[in-house]
């Protein structure tokens, strides 16, 4: 799998939301019960896709797919938030009906459940968009909340990752016992050099550089035979 069928891969993953479809809903009324199984097969979906990123190594790689990924979990969150809040619909449900609200609902579940991953998998990652950034600070402090609330994650395997995310975060207190249980694997990844920080300040350096190549495209144009000159 190349770089772009695995980022396409993600991607479908990361904006489709998990549906109640209509052949389930004739025969049975879409409850939370119904909810917490699909649940549980996204997020087999995206503990594979997480996988996938882990076994790539390419530190330059995964950098570029956790950004655009990222990205996209937050703008999936943000605008989920946006419509959960306009119709006052509450964490604890009732399971709203309408399919818009249905899908910001479980986008919000499905995506705070991936970045929680994310933050465990590559902590310095998310903590560098995390501690930078005070809007998706909020969104992901309201993200956690929102899923804590809905009573999906209460029991199963998924139950510790919203507390481990919020401890790895810094958004709960660490307890005294608390340990990132992929710390381990990554300080391999990480070495005292740190590429991932390397990666991300020659990532940036490089759009940068982009973006003034951008400007200065966008400036008066030289016709081709100056330019050969
Ligand atoms: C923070 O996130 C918002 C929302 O995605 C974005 O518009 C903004 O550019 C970000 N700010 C910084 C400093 O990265
Ligand atoms: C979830 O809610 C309970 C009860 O309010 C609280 O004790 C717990 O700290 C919350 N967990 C997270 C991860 O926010």
């Amino acid at each position: 799998m190349d770089l772009w069928q695995f980022l396409v891969l993600l991607f479908v993953l990361l904006v489709s939301g998990t549906r109640v479809t209509d052949t389930q809903r004739t025969t049975v009324d879409p409850s939370l019960e119904i909810y917490k199984k699909l649940f549980e097969v996204k997020r087999r979906e995206q503990l594979l896709a997480l996988k996938n990123l882990v076994q790539l190594k390419d530190v330059h790689q995964q950098y570029k797919i956790l950004d655009v990924m990222l990205q996209g979990l937050f703008k999936v969150l943000e605008d989920s938030r946006t419509v959960l809040t306009a119709a006052d619909v509450l964490p604890e449900g009732p399971l709203p009906q309408d399919e818009k609200l249905k899908d910001a609902f479980s986008q919000v579940l499905e995506n705070t459940a991936f970045l929680g991953d994310l933050a465990l998998r590559f902590p310095r990652i998310v903590h560098h968009y995390f501690d930078h950034n005070s809007s998706w600070n909020l969104l992901i402090r309201w993200g956690i909340s929102f899923c804590n609330q809905s009573g999906v994650f209460d029991q199963g395997p998924h139950s510790p990752i919203l507390s481990l995310m919020a401890q790895e975060l810094g958004i709960s207190e660490k307890d005294s016992d608390f340990q990132n249980p992929f710390k381990v694997d990554h300080t391999e990844i990480i070495s005292s050099t740190d590429p991932f920080q390397k990666a991300l300040r020659q990532e940036e350096k490089r759009r940068k550089k982009e973006e003034k190549r951008k400007e200065i495209r966008k400036g008066p144009r030289i016709s081709r035979s100056q330019s050969e000159l």
